[in-house]
């Protein structure tokens, strides 16, 4: 009993300190903001590419259509040309099972169990996956797609 009470009051202490120690990051958070320093990690990463990454050419793309591509650190994505001069990526890898799904025409097909997704969105459009491919931010810059 006692030893509980005393592991209560100990918690206590911590969890008391840890919030301050964060209310005290926040503040220089706040300060690194306005200085346009370094990004902290306000927004989330994208999930499969360090901003800056040349994924393809955007010439190497049909418009309307998809490409399969690689990010330096080898994560499988696929390019899609949504228009003449812009371009949408996501992650390849399907979100039923985490088999690499393959460009076709306007579509991008699962080879494991045949699901099917739409290129410009990475939307589902025939399960068993019932999630969309994570997208990816990315701009055309100089006729290259690079994550944004
Ligand atoms: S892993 Fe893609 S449909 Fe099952």
């Amino acid at each position: 009993m006692g030893m509980t009470a005393e592991l209560h009051s100990r918690r206590k202490v911590l969890t008391t300190g840890a919030a301050v120690a964060g209310a005290a990051a926040g503040a220089v958070a706040l300060t690194a903001c306005g200085s346009d320093s370094a990004p902290s990690g306000s927004t989330a990463a994208p999930p499969a590419a360090a901003p800056g990454e040349t994924l393809t050419a955007l010439s190497d793309i049909q418009v309307g259509q998809a490409k399969a591509a690689k990010t330096a650190d080898g994560k499988d994505v696929i390019v899609t040309r949504t228009a003449e001069g812009t371009a949408a990526a996501f992650s390849a890898i399907c979100t039923h099972q985490g088999c690499a799904v393959v460009p076709e025409g306007a579509e991008l097909k699962c080879p494991c169990h045949n699901s099917i997704f739409d290129a410009a969105t990475g939307a589902v459009k025939k399960g068993p996956a019932d999630q969309p491919l994570p997208k990816i931010a990315v701009k055309v810059t100089n006729g290259q797609v690079v994550t944004a």
